[in-house]
């Protein structure tokens, strides 16, 4: 202090929007979100999902409009996720070319693959009965079924020739099996397609915020799934998971949930050289949505500093169902 004045004067950098602008360290754009879509077979009008207000379960006609709409406000890429109308031991439905999500891939890869990335999800919950992200083993010794990983990872294998088929450009692994990039980059290669992407979930928390994905897919999960993904508690695990996956030929590397594992994601960013994605998930949506519908919180607001706050902490690009609508928020800022 000199006499009664401050030495530094911080706020000289927030006296106006101008100054602001300049000073602003950090950037939110349409390109660096990521859609996800939910399809569901056999249905031909749209269906509300109630834990998830705004978000619907496509027909395939209703995927294409919404891809449409994606492409034209300008988001990074798409995620498909299928709702299939029957389910078994093995997800049958997930490397069927005539699966839900395969036909829809092929149907949206022709309207809108060249605007954005088409994506998949490549796991096997919404497609076995069980709900496990894996094929099912011996049980352990209190009787719990365990998912047999090497097992899994055949028709992980499957499941991405498939997909890569039905002209996915960037497959998202999400399943949390050991080994799963490799494997599934090793077959990719050997059929001849070298330039599908491959993002890997590597950072995958058993997290209490995917309750309404659950109802979005109409998840059979009883159980849980800790045997493959993360505790919540560990930080250097998920640093870990992204480093083995980076070495196993991953392009991305995915952090999911976002808003409740910023370190992880931070961490990860400073970890590995390539591009880093976060996930803001059901959960995360469904409590600015519900505050925002009670009039607690600044939809609008929130949504976009949730992202942004994503974005600062290290993610290249998000994942998140406002997706569309952001891009339209700022396009119009
Ligand atoms: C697995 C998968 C899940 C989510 C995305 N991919 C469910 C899970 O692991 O339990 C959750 C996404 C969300 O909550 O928004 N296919």
């Amino acid at each position: 202090m000199t006499g009664s004045f401050p030495d530094a004067r911080l706020r000289r950098l927030r006296q106006s929007p101008a100054v602001r602008n300049l000073a602003r360290e950090t950037d939110l754009l349409p390109r660096q979100l990521v859609q996800p879509l939910f399809v569901r077979e056999g249905i031909t009008e749209p269906t509300p999902i109630g834990s998830m207000p705004g978000v619907l379960q496509h027909s395939l006609d209703s995927l294409r409009r919404a891809s449409v709409d994606a492409a034209a406000a300008g988001v990074g890429g798409i995620m498909l996720f299928g709702v299939p109308a029957v389910r078994d031991p093995l997800g049958s439905g997930a490397d069927d070319p005539q699966g839900i999500l395969n036909l829809a891939t092929a149907a949206v890869a022709s309207e809108v693959g060249t605007a954005l990335v088409v994506q998949t999800d490549l796991c096997l919950d919404e497609f076995t009965d069980h709900g496990h992200c894996g094929v099912l083993g011996a049980p352990d010794a209190s009787g719990t079924p365990t998912v047999d990983n090497d097992a899994t990872l055949e028709r992980y294998v499957a499941m991405a020739l498939a997909q890569a088929e039905a002209g996915s450009q960037l497959l998202g692994l999400s399943g949390m099996m050991d080994g799963q990039v490799a494997a599934v980059r090793h077959a990719l290669d050997a059929a001849g397609h070298t330039q599908t992407l491959l993002l890997a979930y590597a950072a995958k928390y058993a997290s209490a915020f995917y309750g309404p994905f659950r109802e979005a897919v109409d998840s059979q999960l009883s159980g849980d799934r800790r045997t493959y993904q993360l505790d919540p508690a560990n930080r250097r695990e998920g640093v870990r998971e992204a480093l083995f996956d980076e070495a196993e030929g991953a392009d991305i590397v995915m952090v999911k949930p976002a808003m409740s594992f910023l370190d992880v994601l931070r961490e990860v960013r400073d970890a590995v050289s390539i591009p880093v994605w976060a996930y803001q998930v059901s959960g995360e949506y469904a409590m600015i949505e519900a505050a925002a519908a009670n009039g607690w919180i600044d939809r609008r607001g929130a949504v976009l500093e949730s992202l942004l706050s994503i974005r600062r902490a290290g993610a290249d690009a998000v994942l998140t169902y406002w997706a569309t609508e952001a891009a339209g928020l700022l396009r119009d800022r």
